[in-house]
């Protein structure tokens, strides 16, 4: 087990009728900007459980941040929180919402051009960052208890990421009956994202880190059970709930602790998006059946741990039982309609592993993965082998 430092500041308000609980966790004479995206929250009743929450408060609002936070939005709001002498952010949404608002926190105090701070980037430490909270409308990213961001940049087809200890939201209400509201599709995404967060940080070699291993395989375990039941037509709360709370735990940097990690499926998913527009978590269920085949030999002593102890394949050699793992993996991402092959999403897709190698070569990844020797070229060869 590798020696690790963790601090995670966030607090948790979880569970119905929370929200309203916030005006507590904010201080009273704090120039508040609320920020959300396309108005989702006025139709399911959130954004007057925020009115109502903050009506003593000086509150201002913010709206129209898109799916994958554009730059561009951004830097309207960032004018707008100087403008008005804001002082604290309270992000209502999904991860772009929440995205969004820790590079506001984090570009508000920051003396030099705002793009730097992704493009360096630049990192945001304790102190540094507008203080902010958030109310998360769907579970996926893992936002609302980490300190990383990522924005987008159309102008340029980027997508990029930046964070540091002073971006941890100082609150996050998860109040499971939002999930009351979003389509199955945005519901599918966010099972998608949060199982490849967890197998970012665990699908690499077999560890001496028993309980980490074992936190990992009770969330995709946890992740799978709930995914049938907040999959269907009629709203199940405690299943909501867990979904909810396997998102937060899945990227609030527990199960990375003591243990080495990969995020190479990341890295090259979040090119998808910046030239097509595929939604986040459909571009890691596109990158990594292809990524842990091409890995096998180095992965599959924990593909078949997975097997083994996640889906409960307890049949066959190491190499069998890896196999089955991938298969495994790739039904349950088609089990929630979640397609695995870039052609699945683009017909527009010849060059795309030379454009993600030429740009992984252009930004100096050339040692990605848990072991740091997943060169460009290796990315050229998973992203071919996905289409
Ligand atoms: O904009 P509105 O109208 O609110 O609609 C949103 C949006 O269209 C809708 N939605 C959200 N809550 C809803 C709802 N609709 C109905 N009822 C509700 N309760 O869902 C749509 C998608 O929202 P979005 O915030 O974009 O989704 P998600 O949470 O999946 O966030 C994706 C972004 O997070 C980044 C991704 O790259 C992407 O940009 N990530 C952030 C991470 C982090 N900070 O740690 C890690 C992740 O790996 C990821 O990269
Ligand atoms: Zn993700």
């Amino acid at each position: 087990m590798l020696n690790f430092e963790f601090k995670n500041p966030t607090k948790i308000l979880f569970g119905k009728g929370e929200i309203a609980k916030i005006s507590n966790e904010i201080p009273k004479d704090a120039k508040i900007l609320m920020i959300y995206g396309g108005g989702s929250i006025k139709k399911n009743g959130v954004y007057d459980q925020v009115k109502e929450a903050l009506k003593d408060h000086d509150l201002q609002e913010f709206g129209g941040v898109p799916a994958n936070p554009e730059y561009e939005v951004l830097i309207d709001a960032l004018n707008f929180i100087k403008e008005k002498n804001i002082n604290y952010l309270l992000a209502v949404g999904g991860g772009s919402v929440i995205d969004g608002v820790k590079f506001l926190s984090a570009a508000a105090n920051y003396n030099g051009e705002p793009w730097e701070i992704l493009k360096k980037p630049v990192r945001t430490f304790e102190g540094e960052g507008m203080p902010f909270g958030t109310i998360l409308t769907l579970p996926a990213t893992g936002s609302e208890m980490n300190s990383g961001y990522v924005i987008s940049r159309r102008e340029t087809n980027e997508k990029l990421s930046s964070g540091g200890p002073g971006l941890f939201p100082q609150f996050s209400v998860l109040d499971p009956e939002v999930i009351r509201s979003i389509p199955k599709n945005q519901i599918a995404n966010g099972i998608a994202d949060a199982y490849t967060h967890v197998l970012e940080q665990y699908m690499t070699t077999p560890s001496s880190a028993d309980l980490q291993e074992r936190i990992a395989e009770s969330i995709l375990i946890s992740l799978q059970n709930a995914a049938p039941k907040v999959m269907s037509e009629e709203f199940d709360y405690d299943a909501a709930g867990n979904f909810m709370w396997c998102c937060t735990m899945a990227l609030n940097g527990l199960i990375q602790k003591g243990v080495i990690t990969d995020w190479a499926v990341h890295a090259m998913g979040h090119e998808l998006t910046a030239y097509y527009g595929i939604d986040h978590a459909r571009t890691l269920a596109v990158i990594a059946p292809s990524h842990y085949r091409y890995n096998f030999d180095a992965k599959k002593g924990k593909l078949a741990q997975y097997a083994e102890r996640v889906w409960g394949i307890t049949e066959g050699t190491t190499e069998e039982k890896a196999e089955q793992a991938i298969v495994k993996m790739e039904e349950f991402f088609h089990s929630l309609q979640i397609q695995t092959k870039l052609s699945d999403y683009t017909q527009d897709f010849a060059g795309t592993a030379e454009r993600v190698e030429k740009t992984f070569t252009e930004r100096n990844w050339i040692g990605l993965g848990e072991n740091k020797n997943l060169t460009p070229q290796d990315a050229f060869k998973i992203v071919e082998m996905s289409y």
